[in-house]
């Protein structure tokens, strides 16, 4: 059993179309053992994404992850970080997968609709940074 962490980005929450991913979340077996939605702000954009200060994108990335709500989870389930990551499919839409969250309902390779820790450490520094144990159910 592992955990991985989750976000419904806010160009997927302005289209309306958080129901159907959180459906297919939940179709393909995951546990969501936490959730909220939240307006995320520059400074946690910024600390969330800090991997990513150098690149030539992490302004925009900044602005665009703080232009709405945005719903942030933690999944639980067997290999649930490689498994979320071939659900949501390619970070460039146009290379994703067909049947995979982005290629469905991913705009650009920024406004890609949902993000996914990529490995194990990056799962322990992001489920934390948005949750703590209290909000993390026990199922
Ligand atoms: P995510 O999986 O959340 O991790 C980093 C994010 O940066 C990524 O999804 C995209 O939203 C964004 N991103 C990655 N590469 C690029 C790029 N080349 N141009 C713009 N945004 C990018």
């Amino acid at each position: 059993m592992q955990r991985t962490f989750a976000i419904i980005k806010p160009d997927a929450v302005a289209k309306g179309v958080a129901g159907r991913i959180l459906s297919k979340i939940e179709e393909n077996g995951f546990k969501v053992v936490a959730m909220k939605m939240m307006h995320m702000t520059d400074a946690q954009a910024r600390g969330f994404y800090q991997v990513h200060r150098e690149r030539p994108f992490f302004g925009s990335l900044v602005a665009f992850m703080t232009q709405g709500p945005s719903i942030v989870m933690a999944l639980e389930g067997d290999n649930a970080i490689a498994r979320w990551r071939e659900l949501m499919g390619a970070t460039d839409p146009a290379k994703a997968a067909a049947g995979t969250i982005r290629k469905e309902f991913a705009s650009s390779i920024e406004a890609n609709a949902v993000h996914g820790s990529d490995a194990p450490d990056t799962a322990a520094f992001e489920i934390p940074y948005f949750f703590s144990a209290l909000e993390i159910t026990a199922r």
